[in-house]
């Protein structure tokens, strides 16, 4: 692990010098070049088609945003909102706040997903999704807590398998702050 103080940060010093963001475990670049993989796998996956990539509102907007970026060929995106945490505790309780745009009827659709933990989010927006007759519905998620799951859902990309302990940054929140980190950190609280 990498102090974040070693790391090249676009936060600012408020978030470098918060005593809850302590241990790097996720680095910026190890972050780059992995979406890069994950979206030349992608790429060579649906070559020829025309994936709609739907991304989880908040959580997963950094990691689509860079993804899509690296993605070659005709892509399309949508987003869905899902509530489903309160601070760092599960309630395990998920509600759909906000439906997608586009029709994905017929479509190939990638679920693009920040982290995985117990799977009951995925697990609950797989089966609204697979109600709507998509041609095919894989899953990319950047980050795995294989340790926490309760419903267990074929994952096809997954950026990173992490221990079962709460992260922030790239996306990801501990009520509503972080997400502008550019690295993926622990979370310390006091
Ligand atoms: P699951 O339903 O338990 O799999 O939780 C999935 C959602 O919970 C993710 O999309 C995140 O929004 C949130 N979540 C789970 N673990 C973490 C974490 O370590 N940090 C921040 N958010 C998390
Ligand atoms: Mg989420």
């Amino acid at each position: 692990m990498v102090a974040p103080q070693e790391t090249e940060s676009s936060a600012g010093p408020d978030l470098l010098h918060d005593p809850a963001v302590k241990d790097v475990l996720i680095t910026e670049p190890q972050l780059q070049r992995r979406v890069r993989e994950l979206a030349a796998q992608l790429s060579a996956d649906y070559a020829g088609r025309e994936p709609v990539l739907i991304g989880i509102l908040r959580g997963s907007v950094v990691f689509l945003a860079d993804l899509l970026r690296h993605v070659e060929g005709p892509v399309k995106i949508d987003f869905l909102a899902i509530s489903s945490y309160v601070g760092g505790d599960s309630s395990g309780v998920v509600r759909l706040l906000k439906d997608l745009d586009l029709s994905i009827t017929g479509e190939h659709v990638v679920l693009v997903e920040d982290i995985i933990d117990t799977g009951l989010t995925l697990n609950y927006v797989l089966r609204v999704l697979g109600t709507r007759n998509p041609a095919s519905l894989e899953v990319c998620t950047l980050l795995n807590k294989p340790r926490a799951r309760l419903i267990d859902r074929p994952l096809r990309y997954v950026g990173f398998e992490i221990p079962d302990s709460f992260v922030i940054g790239y996306g990801l929140d501990y009520n509503q702050r972080y997400r502008n980190l550019p690295y993926i950190s622990m979370l310390k609280l006091p």
